[in-house]
C-alpha cells in the first residue's frame, strides 16, 4: 500500500456526522467515529440544524477516525463527502458566517410558496428540466424564504455577497478556508434549480424560483478535484461529493441500468438506476442524476417512503413496547400468524405512490386477542409492504425487460433478518445483504479512492462488492397476495379524501 494508501470518507447525515477510514484498494474499513447533534424545531413543520454543528461535528469525526486508527493527513489520500441532500445553507462569503441556521430538507415552510407555484402552472416547466415536483423538500424554496426573511439579505445575495450551498458544499467552503464554492451534480439535482439534461444551472428557474445566481456553487463531477484541506493538522485533498442517497447507490455498486438499491433509515430512500436517459415517471417518482463521471450523467428514479425505522422508533418511544430496536424482530416472531393487523404509518402523510400529504396513520385490523407481538409485526411489515408499492411503480414506469428483479439494502433496519425475510416474502423478489452496510460512507469513500488511482473503475468496484446474506421468498404465492390486497384496503381507508 502507498504511504497514503487510505481515504476518508465524512457521512454527513440528518441526525448524526460520521467518519470511517478506509485502507485501499480494498476499501475495508479501519477506523470510525460517529456524533449526534441537536434537531431544531422552532415552529410546528420546521427543521433546522446549527450550521455550527455540522461543521464541528464534521471536523470532531475526521479527528477522532484518524485518532483511532493512528493515521495523520500524510495517510490519507483524499476525503470523500456524503451529505443530508436538499438541506439550504446560505452564507456570508466575506466572513464565512451563516445568515441563518440550515433549513433542513424536512422542514415545511414554504408549502404555501410551492402550492401557489403549482397553482400558478409551473409543475411541468419545472418537472421537465429538474425531474422533481415543485415541493417544500427541495432548496430553492428554503433559499428564497431566508432571503425575505433576513433583513438585507436580498440585496447581499443579488450584489454576489452571500453564498448558497448544500451541507456538501458548506462544508467544502469551511475546509478549504473558502477558496473553493463547488458541489456535485447530484447534490445539484436537488434544488430545483439544476437542469438534469443539460447539466447546468437553469437562469429562469433561479428566476422562478427568486433565487439570484450569483450565490450557486459552481458544479462538478462526483469524483473530481474540490480543493485541499489543512483542517485536520495537514494537506489532504477532498476528492469526492455525492448526496447521501446517491452515495449509497454507488456504495451499493448499482453501475448498470435495473438495479435498485434500497437505504432503511427512519425513512427509506430507493434509487433505481436507469442509465444515461432520465426516465420521467407516471408515479410521481422523481428523476434525478445517480452520479456523474467524467462529464457524463447516469440517471435515477427515486422514491421515497418516509417512515420505516421511525415504526420501530414509535414502539419504543411512543408505546413503549420494547426497549431496544434489536427486539422487535423477536417479538413480531411471537405474533399469531393467522392475525392480520396493518398499519399504515402515515405519521408525517404518504409519499411515493399516493403522495397524501394530510393521510394520518391508522391501525386495521385491531381484535380483542391483538397485542404488543402483533404491533411489532405490523410496524415491521408496514415497511415490506411500503417498499413493495415503491418498486411496483418503478417497475411500471420502467420499459419491459429491466435487468432484475434482486434489491440490494442497506441502513440500520436491514440488521433485522426477520425483517429482511419478510421484505423478500412480500416483494417475490431476493432481497441482498452485503457485507459492508454502512454503503453510504463507502460510496464517499470509493469516490475519493477512484479519483486518487487508487480504487478500480466500477466495474472493478461491482466485482468486489460482498453479499452477506441473499433472502429468498419464502411465502406461498396465495398467502403474499392476500397479504398485501389487505394492506392496499388498509391504505384506501386511511387516506384524507376517504376520511
Ligand atoms: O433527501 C434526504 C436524505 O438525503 C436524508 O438522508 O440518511 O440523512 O436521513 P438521511
Amino acid at each position: 500500500m502507498p504511504a497514503n494508501g487510505h481515504v476518508l470518507a465524512l457521512d454527513q447525515g440528518t441526525t448524526s456526522t460520521r467518519a470511517i477510514l478506509y485502507r485501499t484498494p480494498d476499501l475495508m474499513p479501519v477506523a470510525s467515529a460517529q456524533r449526534e447533534f441537536p434537531q431544531h424545531f422552532p415552529a410546528s413543520g420546521w427543521v433546522e440544524h446549527e450550521a455550527e454543528d455540522l461543521w464541528e461535528s464534521s471536523l470532531a469525526v475526521m479527528r477522532e477516525a484518524m485518532a483511532k486508527a493512528g493515521l495523520g493527513p500524510a495517510d490519507i489520500a483524499g476525503i470523500g463527502i456524503a451529505n443530508q441532500r436538499e438541506t439550504a445553507l446560505v452564507w456570508d462569503r466575506r466572513s464565512g458566517q451563516p445568515i441563518h441556521r440550515a433549513i433542513v430538507w424536512q422542514d415545511r415552510r414554504t408549502a404555501e410558496t410551492c402550492a401557489a407555484l403549482r397553482e400558478a402552472g409551473h409543475a411541468g416547466r419545472v418537472a421537465a428540466a429538474t425531474g422533481l415536483l415543485i415541493d417544500p423538500y427541495f432548496s430553492a424554496t428554503k433559499i428564497a424564504w431566508m432571503l425575505d426573511a433576513v433583513p438585507g439579505a436580498r440585496a447581499a445575495a443579488e450584489r454576489g455577497e452571500l453564498a448558497f450551498g448544500t451541507v456538501d458544499s458548506f462544508l467544502l467552503w469551511r475546509l478549504t478556508e473558502g477558496r473553493v464554492h463547488a458541489t456535485d451534480a447530484t447534490n445539484a439535482a436537488r434544488t430545483l434549480l439544476f437542469n438534469i439534461h443539460g447539466g447546468t444551472w437553469d437562469k429562469e428557474l433561479c428566476a422562478l424560483f427568486r433565487v439570484p445566481s450569483a450565490m450557486l456553487p459552481e458544479v462538478r463531477d462526483c469524483a473530481a478535484e474540490f480543493g485541499v484541506t489543512t483542517a485536520l493538522g495537514g494537506r489532504i485533498p477532498v476528492l469526492g461529493i455525492a448526496g447521501d442517497q446517491q452515495a449509497a447507490t454507488l456504495g451499493q455498486a448499482c453501475f448498470r441500468p435495473g438495479m435498485v438499491k434500497a437505504t432503511y433509515g427512519t425513512g427509506c430512500f430507493a434509487l433505481l438506476n436507469t442509465g444515461e436517459t432520465p426516465v420521467v415517471s407516471r408515479h410521481r417518482l422523481l428523476t434525478t442524476i445517480a452520479y456523474q463521471f467524467g462529464g457524463r450523467r447516469t440517471y435515477a428514479l427515486e422514491g421515497a417512503i418516509f417512515v420505516a425505522g421511525a415504526a420501530v422508533q414509535w414502539l419504543r418511544d411512543g408505546l413503549r413496547l420494547i426497549r431496544d430496536a434489536s427486539e422487535t424482530g423477536q417479538l413480531a416472531a411471537q405474533s399469531d400468524p393467522a392475525a392480520r393487523l396493518y398499519l399504515v404509518p402515515a405519521f408525517v402523510g404518504l409519499g411515493v405512490p399516493y403522495w397524501d400529504a394530510a393521510a394520518r396513520g391508522a391501525i386495521h385490523g385491531l381484535t380483542r386477542a391483538s397485542g404488543p407481538a402483533d404491533f411489532a409485526r405490523a410496524a415491521l411489515e408496514c415497511v415490506g409492504y411500503q417498499t413493495r408499492d415503491l418498486l411496483s411503480a418503478m417497475q411500471s414506469d420502467m420499459a419491459a425487460g429491466t435487468e432484475e428483479a434482486v434489491l440490494r439494502v442497506d441502513g440500520g433496519m436491514v440488521a433485522s433478518d426477520w425483517t429482511m425475510q419478510f421484505l423478500a416474502d412480500i416483494l417475490g423478489a431476493p432481497v441482498d445483504r452485503p457485507v459492508l452496510q454502512e454503503t453510504t460512507a463507502l460510496g464517499a469513500a470509493y469516490l475519493a479512492g477512484l479519483q486518487a488511482g487508487l480504487c478500480p473503475d466500477p466495474d472493478g468496484f461491482a466485482r468486489s462488492w460482498q453479499l452477506q446474506r441473499r433472502f429468498l421468498p419464502a411465502m406461498p404465492e396465495a398467502t403474499r397476495e392476500a397479504a398485501y390486497s389487505g394492506w392496499q384496503r388498509a391504505v384506501r381507508r386511511t387516506l384524507s379524501d376517504i376520511a
